[in-house]
């Protein structure tokens, strides 16, 4: 049974009614990514994404988060002001062109010394990572989604959960019409990890679909 078809009222109406139901340093982030970076500013994750993952980085005390794919650090922001004292943000991007926006915002919002970036192929910094990551938001490249998931469940610490955006892809993942490399991945991607029995998975509508895994 479906029960609602997200409009535009109702997603502002969702946004409206969590915490925080303003949120200054985010809103501005989004305005100057969509000044700067007017053709890729729908990279950027949603209000409501934003505050799912800020919930999600609280409830779960996570305090070494990774990130996979930061942009202008609209993701980081929401789950670094999650962070209790002492927590820790690692994001990995394979290019720096976006980093002094991002630093503006996490400055602003007062948590630029949380995060640590590190630039290159994401999958061999996670490689390096010799600390349990307690959640890791996977929002890159869909075509090594696979490969990070691979990278980083070993790497979760007892509690750990993977987050992994993206996984509805406006819907073309049902859409069989569509076989761009990146639809592809990501129906692959979905159907592999419903047919793991090591993992527990569950697919969320919300943004443009989101993934918890953890493992058994
Ligand atoms: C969808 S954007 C991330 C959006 C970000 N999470 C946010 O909410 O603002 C994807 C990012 O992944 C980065 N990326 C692409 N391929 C990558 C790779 N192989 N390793 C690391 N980062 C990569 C891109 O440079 C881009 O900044």
């Amino acid at each position: 049974m479906r029960w609602i078809e997200m409009t535009d009222e109702l997603y502002d109406y969702v946004t409206a009614h969590a915490s925080p139901r303003h949120d200054p340093v985010s809103e501005r982030l989004a305005a100057t990514t969509r000044e700067r970076f007017e053709r890729q500013a729908g990279m950027n994750i949603g209000a409501d994404q934003g505050r799912f993952l800020a919930t999600l980085v609280a409830v779960s005390g996570a305090r070494l988060v990774v990130e996979v794919g930061t942009f202008t650090g609209m993701s980081a922001l929401w789950m670094a002001r999650a962070l209790p004292d002492g927590g820790r943000l690692i994001c990995f991007d394979i290019t720096d062109r976006y980093l002094e926006t991002a630093r503006a915002a996490w400055r602003e919002a007062g948590v630029d010394d949380r995060i640590e970036v590190r630039i290159g192929p994401a999958a061999e910094g996670l490689a390096e990572l010799d600390r349990p990551v307690d959640l890791a938001f996977i929002d890159a490249d869909k075509t090594g989604y696979a490969t990070y998931l691979d990278l980083l469940l070993p790497r979760l610490s007892e509690h750990g959960v993977i987050v992994v955006d993206n996984v509805l892809w406006s819907g073309a993942v049902v859409d069989d019409s569509i076989q761009d490399d990146d639809t592809v991945a990501l129906r692959t991607f979905n159907h592999d990890v419903a047919a793991r029995d090591d993992v527990q998975a569950v697919m969320l509508p919300i943004g443009d679909g989101v993934t918890l895994i953890r493992r058994r």
